[in-house]
């Protein structure tokens, strides 16, 4: 299973542009994760791609990653990818022993947060983005209410890495494709 398959997956069941962006944001950080880790770029970035392929058609608990897990297995995806995209949810009961499952779970909502503060900017460009400004927002609890900053904090402390570093990684991965992810600006997504 190709990075081709991936995407692939993702669009047949997943037709919402914000969800599409979700998924590369996480495979960005992902990919980024991977070469610091001295990892398979190509697996960990297709884990990220395919986390939340199901959550369109199943936002519920369980089913959103149950659901996904079924047709995976049906579709002969490797066990190691459908055990990855499952532990991404702490209720579907797959603890995160590995590295690039902790790596999903650390950036899976940050990427959230870090558009978030993106698109709040005049500019709407992440290039004006720094890890300061993601910060401010951490302690304004109103601010991208539905980003559990706590979870993201110790699925930081999880993977080992401390949490304004953390944040430097995404975003700088997040700011090596603003454009993909509609976040440069509103000439940028004029061309795109
Ligand atoms: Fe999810
Ligand atoms: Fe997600």
């Amino acid at each position: 299973m190709n990075r081709d398959d991936a995407w692939n997956l993702l669009c047949e069941f997943t037709q919402t542009e914000s969800l599409r962006k979700h998924a590369l944001a996480v495979e960005f950080a992902m990919r980024a994760y991977a070469r610091r880790y001295g990892e398979d770029e190509e697996l960990w970035g297709v884990v990220g791609l395919v986390h939340d392929f199901d959550y369109e058609q199943n936002p519920t608990i369980p089913e959103h990653t149950a659901v996904g897990a079924k047709i995976m297995h049906e579709r002969g995806w490797p066990e190691e990818i459908v055990t990855a995209m499952l532990s991404h949810a702490d209720y579907s009961g797959v603890p995160r022993t590995t590295t690039m499952q902790k790596a999903l779970a650390a950036v899976d909502e940050l990427t959230g947060l870090i558009s978030a503060v993106a698109l709040v900017r005049p500019s709407k460009n992440i290039a004006d983005v720094t890890v300061k400004s993601v910060k401010n927002k951490w302690k304004d609890k109103a601010f991208a209410a539905g980003v559990n900053r706590k979870e993201i904090e110790q699925c930081a402390a999880d993977l080992g890495v401390p949490l304004e570093e953390h944040i430097g990684v995404v975003l700088a991965a997040l700011q090596a494709h603003a454009v993909e992810l509609g976040l440069g600006g509103p000439l940028a997504s004029q061309q795109s």
